[in-house]
C-alpha cells in the first residue's frame, strides 16, 4: 500500500531551489518518477537542473521546452527529463516514448497534467509556488517513508 503523504518546503532562493533538486535525485532509488509542476518560470528546470547534475556531473542542463525530452546517461540507466507543455493532445505521446521510459527509465516530467492517467502510484510530485520574487513554496507529495529522508 503506497503511505503518501504531503511535505512543505520554503526556498528562499535560487539555490535552495537547486538543493531541492539535488536531494531529490538521493531518493532514486526507491522512486524513479519526479512530477514537476508549477507555473510558467516558476523553477521546475531549476529543480530538474539541481537533480541531473547531481547525479551525471553535467553542469549544462538546457531545457526540454522545444526536444520536448533530453536525456542523460547514468550508469547502466537513463534519466529522461520531459516538458510536455507543447504537446498538444495525449496521442502525441507516441512520439516521445513515454510509457517505455517510465517503466525502466528515471524520469522527471514537467508540465506532466496531460499525461497524469498514464502516471503510476509510486512517484513523487512536487509543486512550486511563487511567494515573492526569489521566494518559492515546494508542495511534495509522495512516499511518506522518502519525504521523511528530505
Ligand atoms: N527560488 C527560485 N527557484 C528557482 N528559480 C528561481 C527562483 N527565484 C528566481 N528564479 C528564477 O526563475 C526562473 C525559473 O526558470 P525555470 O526555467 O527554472 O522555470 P520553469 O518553471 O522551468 O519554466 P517553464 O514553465 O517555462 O518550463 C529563472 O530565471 C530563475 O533564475
Ligand atoms: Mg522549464
Amino acid at each position: 500500500m503506497i503511505n503518501n503523504s504531503k511535505k512543505v518546503i520554503n526556498l528562499k532562493n535560487i539555490q535552495s531551489t537547486i538543493i531541492l533538486g539535488e536531494n531529490l535525485s538521493s531518493l532514486i532509488y526507491s522512486c524513479k518518477i519526479f512530477c514537476i509542476k508549477g507555473k510558467l518560470g516558476v523553477g521546475k528546470t531549476t529543480l530538474a537542473k539541481g537533480f541531473i547534475s547531481k547525479l551525471t556531473g553535467v553542469q549544462n542542463i538546457q531545457s526540454p521546452t522545444f526536444p520536448l525530452l533530453l536525456t542523460y546517461d547514468l550508469k547502466d540507466n537513463l534519466i529522461c527529463h520531459y516538458d510536455l507543455y507543447r504537446l498538444k493532445s495525449s496521442h502525441e505521446i507516441w512520439n516521445i516514448n513515454i510509457e517505455d521510459a517510465l517503466n525502466n527509465n528515471i524520469v522527471i516530467i514537467e508540465w506532466p497534467e496531460i499525461i497524469e492517467n498514464l502516471l503510476p502510484k509510486n512517484k513523487i510530485t512536487i509543486t512550486l509556488n511563487e511567494v515573492d520574487s526569489e521566494y518559492r513554496t515546494a508542495d511534495i507529495i509522495g512516499n511518506k517513508n522518502l519525504l521523511d529522508l528530505l
